[in-house]
């Protein structure tokens, strides 16, 4: 049976477990063949992505520009500052202007709702990279990482320790739900994911602020404690977050010496997550980030170029 065709990549909260699973056999596909043989069959030739940011990135946007152009296709950035998402244009008027010029919005945007908008009034595919809600892009990598270096995703936990209500810890509970992993969110009061992303993600998720938490956990996780736009809470976060930096101490609280550590980057070394895990044993934070491209390579060969999600 077909998995029914995605319009847009929006949240993960949005796809079916099929769909999801779908996009991870893409990548897996599409990484196969790009390690194989150096390249991928341009599925993509003549199609071009506009890359709208409103905020920094290195891995969203270099990973979105090569994966287009691996696959035969254009991409090109747009900074905050020529296209004033919101105070020069409204959302709505500049995507209704890239419908005519491009076959797909890459947007990494403060307000989700922009996001949202462009969906509403757009006619070409929506893809999130990154808003103050969730990081969709960031999720499927996770997991799809995380099934790649286990092999399998049964009967496995994932520990998110930090902030866990920012977008990626979102997203990769909502993530974690589609492919039935086990979530445990270590995390002071006031940093917990709220009760509409726990219903949302569907995962069996246990929260405790005990550091004992990371007890048995196969892949430890953090995020930055300070998130881009959160800058103003900056001195609060600072004030309860730092017992939970994921440091050789904590990794050794896991008592399972195979626990995989990960990251989505940029990290602040030395805040949430110590150099010695960062370059330990234990880290997986390049792999992780090596697979953006792979993972973004199934949305956009999926979303631009109509490839079948496998089943
Ligand atoms: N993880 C991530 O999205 O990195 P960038 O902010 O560099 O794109
Ligand atoms: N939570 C971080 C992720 C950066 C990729 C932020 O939004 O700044």
């Amino acid at each position: 049976m077909s998995v029914t065709p995605l319009d847009h990549f929006v949240g993960i909260d949005s796809l079916t477990s099929e769909q999801f699973w779908g996009l991870m056999r893409l990548a897996r596909d599409l990484k196969e063949e790009w390690t194989r043989s150096g390249r991928n069959e341009p599925i993509l030739s003549g199609k071009s992505l506009a890359m709208l940011f409103e905020k920094p990135s290195l891995r969203t946007r270099v990973s979105f520009e090569m994966g287009m152009q691996h696959l035969g296709g254009y991409a090109f950035y747009l900074s905050p500052a020529e296209v004033g998402l919101g105070t020069r244009e409204s959302p709505a008027d500049v995507i209704r202007v890239l419908s005519g010029y491009v076959d797909g919005v890459m947007a990494r945007v403060f307000a989700h709702r922009h996001i949202e908008e462009m969906v509403a009034w757009g006619s070409v595919p929506v893809i999130n990279g990154l808003s103050d809600f969730s990081h969709p892009c960031q999720a499927l990598t996770d997991v799809y990482t995380i099934w790649e270096q286990l092999g399998s995703l049964e009967d496995r936990t994932l520990v998110y320790v930090g902030d866990g209500a920012n977008n990626v810890a979102t997203s990769l509970l909502m993530a974690a739900g589609k492919v039935g992993l086990n979530v445990r969110v270590v995390a002071p009061a006031g940093y917990v994911p709220s009760d509409e992303v726990l219903t949302a993600a569907e995962a069996e998720v246990d929260i405790t602020d005990d550091l004992d938490g990371v007890m048995g956990a196969d892949v430890l996780y953090t995020d930055v404690w300070v998130s881009m736009g959160d800058e103003e809470e900056k001195e609060d976060r600072m004030a309860v977050l730092p017992p939970y930096q994921i440091n050789t101490e904590l990794v050794r609280r896991t008592a399972n010496e195979e626990v995989l550590v990960m990251h989505c980057l940029p990290a602040h070394r030395g805040e949430e997550i110590s150099d010695a895990v960062a370059d330990g044993d234990s880290s997986r934070l390049f792999p992780q980030a090596h697979n953006r491209l792979h993972a973004q390579k199934a949305i956009l060969a999926h979303l631009l170029g109509g490839a079948a999600l496998p089943s």
